[in-house]
């Protein structure tokens, strides 16, 4: 199979072993098996977050979904939400969509969200009753202090639900989300957790099951009460899961849980190489010391066609990105998160700066 290694932030490249365990024959939804699977995952992931406070609900959508859900579940006025990329602004389209009143708050790309801001809109909007804010923007590489803002959170507005995307984030930094003031916290499992898209990890805080209860309409599929009410009942969920998903979670938390915080050490490391490389080759994009652990936005300053590099490394059967959105061929993006390994990024920066020079001219835009 001609198949390209994945450096693209989402989907990651999967280990075959866990590929293999999708194939295992399928068990039925109600049946005890199945209980004794969403009970195993459902345990590790108490492990993974580090505590057995709060809910963990595991979904079978992408992000998007539960992005939806838990503004749909735990706002009931007015939701601020925080912009500073192509999905926390997709995020306040979701919310708007649902007919719930927003108030936006938008920074430049590349700029990280910081407590201040928030406090800034919050106290503007005493009648904001949720916040959305993106962990780790996958569309420019920066990661927000999500511990400074939850600090803040819990201290000056506990009344207000903190909801957080931390969909290219979880299972590449630590969180610990009982420690950290969130009410919400997503994650797509196609991501740092390295498996096949098609799941959604959350841990939702008691606070927000609560305010969830209070909520007449939150949706028929995405209903926090309802989805905790079958988990509690007898580990299940209301509708039909993706049980091929559970058994490669299953599989890949056991891996997880065994490489323990040398996971996140493993990020920041490789993601300490890029920005190196970056440095010497290329122009950071990103805000300085808001990078992202787990994808590298780069400036193409070098302007080479990055639609032409990225066809050349094909030929090896290498992936990047391209800039997503308007940065299209003015930024690039490296992914490092999931089970990549420094290996592999050192063979990938190779591969980059061979095949420039190999081209050449080759690679350079098109004429207008
Ligand atoms: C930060 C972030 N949020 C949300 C999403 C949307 O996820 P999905 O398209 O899987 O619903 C993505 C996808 O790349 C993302 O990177």
């Amino acid at each position: 199979m001609n198949h390209k290694r994945l450096f693209i932030p989402g989907p990651s490249e999967v280990r075959p072993e866990i590929l293999q365990a999708m194939a295992t024959p399928q068990i039925g939804h109600r049946s005890k098996e199945y209980t004794n699977l969403h009970t195993r995952c459902v345990e590790k992931l108490q492990t993974f977050f580090g505590t057995k406070e709060g809910n963990i609900l595991i979904w079978t959508c992408s992000s998007s979904g539960i992005m939806e859900g838990a503004a749909r579940n735990t706002c009931a006025k007015k939701c601020a939400c925080f912009i500073n990329g192509a999905f926390s602004k997709r995020w306040s389209q979701l919310i708007e969509a649902n007919g719930i009143e927003i108030v936006k708050y938008n920074v430049d790309m590349g700029k990280a969200i910081k407590p201040e801001m928030v406090k800034e809109v919050l106290d503007a909007n005493p009648d904001v009753d949720a916040i959305t804010v993106v962990w780790n923007e996958t569309s420019t590489g920066v990661m927000s202090p999500i511990p400074e803002i939850g600090a803040m959170m819990q201290k000056d507005y506990p009344n207000v639900m903190f909801l957080v995307d931390a969909v290219s984030a979880m299972a590449g930094i630590k969180i610990e989300p009982a420690n950290l003031g969130i009410d919400v916290v997503l994650a797509g499992v196609q991501k740092a957790f390295a498996l096949p898209a098609g799941l959604t990890i959350s841990w939702v805080s008691d606070k927000a099951i609560k305010k969830a209860e209070t909520i007449k309409f939150r949706g028929g599929y995405i209903d926090f009460i309802a989805q905790l009410a079958r988990q509690k009942k007898n580990m299940q969920t209301p509708s039909t899961p993706s049980v091929a998903h559970m058994f490669a979670l299953d599989k890949q938390l056991d891996f997880i849980l065994a490489e323990g915080d040398a996971r996140y050490e493993r990020h920041l490391a490789l993601a300490k190489r890029v920005r190196k490389y970056v440095e010497e080759k290329w122009e950071p994009y990103t805000e300085k010391g808001f990078e992202s652990n787990t994808v590298t936005n780069i400036a193409n300053n070098r302007g080479i066609s990055i639609a032409k590099l990225n066809a050349a490394l094909g030929k090896e059967y290498l992936v990047i990105s391209n800039g997503y959105g308007e940065l299209k061929e003015k930024c690039f993006r490296i992914a490092h998160m999931g089970d990549t390994q420094m290996w592999e990024i050192e063979g990938l920066l190779q591969a980059i700066e061979r095949t420039i020079e190999k081209y050449g001219d080759e690679l350079l835009p098109d004429k207008k």
